[in-house]
């Protein structure tokens, strides 16, 4: 008996009668997916209701892949038995990266499977080779058909297995197009099916456009447990990865790589590489401790004021919101009587880092006025907290983790908002109530001389 289909949107949901280039609801174009409608009544085995206490405990432990990054974003592994999609843009490392964490936990004993449906296995084997990853219970198959990859887990029983990518495999029953939205999501349905069916640990690679969202039908994400976003600069080393979406654990953790000649290198300690190369006690630098997740860092945030006869002096913001700049120059020229609307202002935070959080605002306004005026901020000083539109200063959440790596680098000094907590061992606090009090009477004040 033939099923009754019907056209699923896969940015809304909404159902159409009949395959349209468009969404009739949302108008999303190319959004519409072929699919089987069960009838009522056929669907699973019925559902029993347990004491929850029963329940607790029950999940399945994360196992450890070995790569001491990837592990800190998933908490801890691999839990068996989830599905976990890695995406990104095309050319940051996810291949690699997969390929570095499968020769990990295969070199802990573990039979893994690499799958590549994009590259040809020579290729592979070439990127293995410049890994130095040779390792005997880690195998290699190219191959696009998923029931034929299905049949590989079946016959080597993988504890992980990596797909490389789940765009381009795909399953010639479902009828559609290789790549289309129909073919990923349905796809993806079947690999989480496999990793429920077998306990085995299911890594996708996963397309990103241009904007950063996951290739291919949204819902890809409500399928999977767990999302991860790799992400770098062209032209820096620097690799961060992100869980976006992790059923097993929080988003909070923050997990950072190097490229190098021979694959990935975790970075254990960022504020001292970030650091690396500051020149102290230059006009127009500020070290700020940010976070991103839950991970404190220290970043260096750099500023350059130059007289401009432009009508409209340039603005660039590098690694921080260009938004987010024009109103704390505002908020400098109202409340700090700093006026740079005369002035081309260019602000970069250093060694190819994003600040998206507010506790970076005051480094931001010190690092201009200090290029405007030409005075550097004391060597040893870090600052965090955010400017609020009145110039008023506000503590940031948690300012007590911030300060403690602050310290544990040297600092000796921090400029923080009034209410901040208390400094940790072998650091003093200047706590200021606005940016006026801020810029005049703390960093610029003349410092005594030692005679
Ligand atoms: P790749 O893992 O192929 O990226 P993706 O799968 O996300 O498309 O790696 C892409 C880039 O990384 C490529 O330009 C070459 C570079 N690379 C290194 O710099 N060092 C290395 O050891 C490897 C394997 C790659
Ligand atoms: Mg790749």
């Amino acid at each position: 008996m033939r099923h009754k289909t019907v056209y699923r949107c896969s940015e809304c949901g909404a159902d159409a009668p009949k395959w349209m280039g468009w969404c009739p609801a949302c108008s999303a174009s190319g959004t519409l997916a072929e699919e089987v409608l069960l009838p009522v009544g056929t669907s699973v085995a019925p559902s029993v209701p347990i004491p929850i206490a029963e329940a607790v405990g029950d999940a399945t432990e994360p196992v450890p892949t070995g790569d001491s990054e990837l592990d800190r974003v998933l908490g801890g592994g691999l839990v068996p038995g989830s599905v976990t999609v890695v995406g990104g843009e095309p050319g940051v490392g996810k291949s690699t990266l997969l390929l570095q964490a499968l020769a990990s936990v295969a070199a802990r004993g573990a039979t893994c499977l690499y799958v590549t449906a994009e590259e040809s296995a020579r290729q592979v084997a070439l990127r293995a080779e410049r890994l130095g990853v040779s390792v005997p219970s880690l195998w290699l198959v190219a191959e696009t058909s998923l029931p034929r990859v299905a049949g590989h887990l079946e016959a080597l029983a993988p504890a992980v297995v990596v797909v490389d990518s789940i765009q381009t495999v795909f399953d010639p029953d479902l009828g559609t197009a290789p790549g289309s939205v129909g073919q990923v999501r349905g796809c993806a349905q079947r690999l989480v099916t496999e990793a429920k069916a077998r306990g085995v640990s299911v890594v996708l690679v996963g397309h990103v456009t241009k904007d950063g969202a996951l290739a291919g039908p949204r819902v890809l994400e409500h399928l999977v447990d767990t999302v991860l976003a790799f992400e770098g600069d062209r032209h820096h080393a620097l690799r961060m990865l992100r869980a976006v979406k992790h059923r097993f654990g929080s988003t909070h953790e923050l997990g950072l790589f190097e490229m190098g000649e021979s694959g990935l290198v975790g970075v254990p300690d960022p504020s001292a590489l970030f650091l690396a190369d500051r020149q102290p006690g230059v006009p127009g630098s500020v070290v700020a401790p940010v976070l991103d997740g839950w991970r404190p860092l220290l970043v260096e945030v750099q500023a350059l004021v130059v007289p401009s006869t432009a009508p409209a002096p340039r603005r660039t913001a590098q690694g921080v919101d260009g938004g987010r700049l024009a109103q704390v120059l505002a908020v400098l020229d109202r409340h700090a009587g700093l006026d740079v609307g005369r002035a081309e202002v260019h602000v970069a935070v250093a060694g190819g880092v994003r600040v998206s959080e507010p506790g970076a605002d005051l480094a931001v306004a010190l690092a201009v006025a200090s290029s405007a005026t030409g005075r550097p901020v004391p060597a040893d000083l870090v600052t965090c907290g955010e400017i609020g539109l009145g110039g008023e200063l506000r503590q940031v959440q948690r300012t007590e983790r911030r300060l403690s790596e602050a310290a544990r680098l040297g600092f000796g000094r921090a400029l923080v908002p009034r209410s901040a907590p208390d400094a940790p061992d072998g650091m003093r606090l200047d706590r200021v109530t606005s940016i006026g009090e801020a810029v005049h009477d703390r960093v610029f004040r003349p410092q005594p001389v030692a005679l």
